[in-house]
């Protein structure tokens, strides 16, 4: 079977239980999981440890939680996400079962505690610049020693590409409840620079293939000893 297929199979797989949730659960899972190039790279370059203590900011309905339980692959020591969304942590739970790690909560205050590798997937931009910079200095002092921060944005500095995926993430944010949102973005440059002044040695990955969109994945490593 190609690797496309397997994938395909995958998120047939990690998607089944959301239909317990609801069929907007279901189906905004599957095309998520399926069309969206970030999941699938985490597993195929294997970014995510074996035995990992996964931090997952802005989970939103845990689609991440549900991909590495059907793939089996890694095996992580823990899976905890936050999400604001009381509706988003219902739609988990109902999927995943109410010990699935998801809980509500706010990312400028919810308790990191310790964490191996962290995940931001297109979450930041939600929050005012200030927030976003005291959110990653938090993600810096959860992180344990060569920790991983994987941080994916919409790069401001991509032109049209960037303008569609801003106005997809408006509209899917407005579809979530958040009414109209005001989005906060920067270039990859910029983000890359707050960053490094936290110390992190930072990587740039472009993450949009087969979309029309302008998003970066960012692999931010902590240093190894402070
Ligand atoms: C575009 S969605 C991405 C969800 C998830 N990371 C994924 O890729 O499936 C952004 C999520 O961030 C959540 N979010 C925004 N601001 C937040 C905050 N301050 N604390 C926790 N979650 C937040 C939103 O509710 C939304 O579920």
């Amino acid at each position: 079977m190609s690797a496309a297929a397997q994938y395909a199979r995958l998120v047939e797989a990690a998607s089944a239980p959301y239909r317990a949730a609801g069929s907007f659960a279901w189906h905004f899972a599957r095309g998520k999981l399926g069309r969206d190039p970030a999941f699938r790279h985490f597993l195929e370059a294997r970014l995510i440890p074996e035995g990992a203590r996964l931090l997952d900011l802005g989970c939103g309905q845990g689609l991440l939680r549900a991909l590495l339980d059907a793939a089996g692959e890694p095996r992580l020591a823990s899976y905890r996400g936050f999400e604001l969304m009381a509706r988003d942590v219902e739609r988990a739970r109902r999927a995943l079962g109410g010990d699935c790690g998801v809980s509500q909560g706010d990312i400028r205050t919810a308790p990191f505690g310790s964490a191996d590798v962290v995940v931001l997937l297109d979450v930041l931009h939600y929050l005012p610049l200030a927030d976003q910079d005291a959110v990653l200095a938090r993600v810096r002092a959860a992180l344990a020693p060569g920790g991983t921060l994987l941080l994916r944005i919409g790069d401001a500095g991509g032109g049209l590409p960037f303008l569609l995926s801003n106005w997809a993430d408006w509209c899917v944010a407005c579809a979530r409840g958040h009414g109209a949102t005001r989005f906060h973005c920067r270039s990859v440059a910029q983000w890359r620079g707050a960053l490094e002044a936290l110390g992190f040695a930072v990587r740039a990955e472009p993450m949009s293939r087969g979309t029309p969109f302008a998003n970066v994945l960012l692999v931010a490593r902590a240093p190894r000893h402070d």
